[in-house]
């Protein structure tokens, strides 16, 4: 069998394992990815993974829920009709099995599933044509920064990101989920009146309309929306509410960059960090910060993400370093895996801030980093042609 890629999409722990179990008999057939919930916004995460492995297969234990699973089955076959679906659950009603067929599902395996029943399946996954590969999905693109520790830049950064991409006409925004620092608004100087808090009371009717009207717009046109102000207030924006939150924001806009603060663990960053095609790991050169880094790529790796998704970022980066910091070999030696980015110090930044304008906003002022945050730009979300297109390679 030949390269046969799987993501397996199941509530239980005990299915996701015998699914494990099952793979690793078959020679070049692997598991590319796995999620603990069938829920309506599994296509997202499935495209973000078509786009890496065009020729993978989804095998979805719909046992938990089949209602619901069936419907996340039928999202996730108009947002990829060419997909290989596999069905899984214990009885073989012929109901369900009908509905199964109806929302796309290519095959039907009962569980408790047989191992040749399960390689047959894997060989007809292999067999089954393909149009091509998936090919760029028309969903927009989720980019979490998240900080190892306070004050490594992680607002910085994700502000300026949001920034440049809406100069560059990507229509963009900007998510501050740092309930504590609710900073990419200072950021910017703005003070928004509506936040997050009302985007969970409209939840249920929010139309690009309505979003737009009530969130801030930046003069560069992007949009921000973050925690409020009040510290008192975090109370109920729920990781439900982030994910359908997530799934609106994907389907009307091309970017969305979210500012995770430091807290990797907390549960609306996860679930952001989940649905994202990039988590950028934002750290300094200085030890703590790089210990931090190493376990949260360990955390990270262990809650389902692969190195390629995880991209560290050294933010005010210095070749010359002190004793006191980790130079770029030292880095990658202790986290084992390379640096995607390094970001210069630059007195621009803070001048910046005191103005409340992201400095890419004033290109002449922030020089040189400027030109190299631009390319960090290109290098993470790729590049609309232009006329800066043929920027030199820093
Ligand atoms: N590349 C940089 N060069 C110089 N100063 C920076 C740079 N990046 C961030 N800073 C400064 O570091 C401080 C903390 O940045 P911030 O983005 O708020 O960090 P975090 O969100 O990680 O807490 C800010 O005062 C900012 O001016
Ligand atoms: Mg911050």
């Amino acid at each position: 069998m030949a390269n046969t890629a799987l993501m397996v999409a199941s509530s239980d722990e005990h299915f996701r394992e015998m699914v494990r179990d099952s793979i690793v008999n078959l020679p070049d057939a692997k598991i590319v990815a796995e999620y603990t919930e069938v829920a309506a916004n599994l296509y997202i995460r499935v495209l973000q993974d078509l786009e890496r492995h065009p020729h993978a297969g989804l095998i979805v234990d719909i046992s938990g829920d089949p209602e619901g699973c069936i419907k996340a089955v039928e999202k996730v076959k108009q947002a990829a009709p060419d997909l290989f679906i596999i069905v899984s659950n214990f009885h073989a009603d012929g109901e369900t099995v009908i509905q199964c067929m109806r929302a796309g599902a290519n095959e039907f395996l009962l569980q408790p599933i047989k191992r040749t029943e399960f390689r047959d399946a894997m060989g007809r996954l292999e067999r089954a044509p393909r149009h091509g590969t998936a090919g760029e999905s028309k969903l927009g693109k989720i980019y979490t920064f998240i900080g190892t520790k306070g004050g490594v830049g992680t607002t910085t950064l994700a502000t300026n990101f949001a920034a440049v991409l809406a100069q560059r006409k990507v229509a963009t925004v900007a998510l501050d989920l740092d309930w504590i620092g609710n900073d990419i608004a200072m950021q910017l100087g703005a003070a928004p009146q509506y936040t997050l808090l009302e985007v969970a009371d409209n939840l249920e009717r929010l139309d690009q309309a309505l979003f737009e009207g009530f969130v801030t717009r930046d003069p560069l046109g992007f949009f921000l929306v973050g925690p409020p102000d009040a510290l008192e207030q975090h109370g109920h924006f729920s990781e439900h509410m982030l994910r359908e939150f997530a799934t609106f924001l994907v389907e009307k806009y091309e970017a969305i960059v979210v500012d995770g603060g430091r807290a990797v663990n907390n549960e609306l960053v996860l679930a952001a960090a989940q649905v994202s095609a990039s988590v950028f790991l934002v750290i300094d050169q200085e030890f703590p910060s790089v210990r931090n880094a190493q376990r949260y790529i360990a955390y990270l790796m262990r809650m389902g993400f692969n190195q390629e998704q995880i991209k560290v970022v050294v933010n005010r980066y210095t070749k010359k370093v002190n004793s006191h910091q980790a130079s770029l070999e030292q880095i990658q030696q202790t986290l084992n895996q390379s640096v995607f980015y390094g970001v210069p110090s630059s007195p621009a930044v803070l001048a910046s801030i005191n103005k409340g304008r992201p400095f890419v906003a004033n290109r002449e002022e922030a020089g040189e980093l400027d030109r190299i945050f631009r390319l960090f730009v290109d290098k993470a979300a790729g590049r609309k042609k232009g006329p800066e297109a043929v920027a030199k390679s820093a």
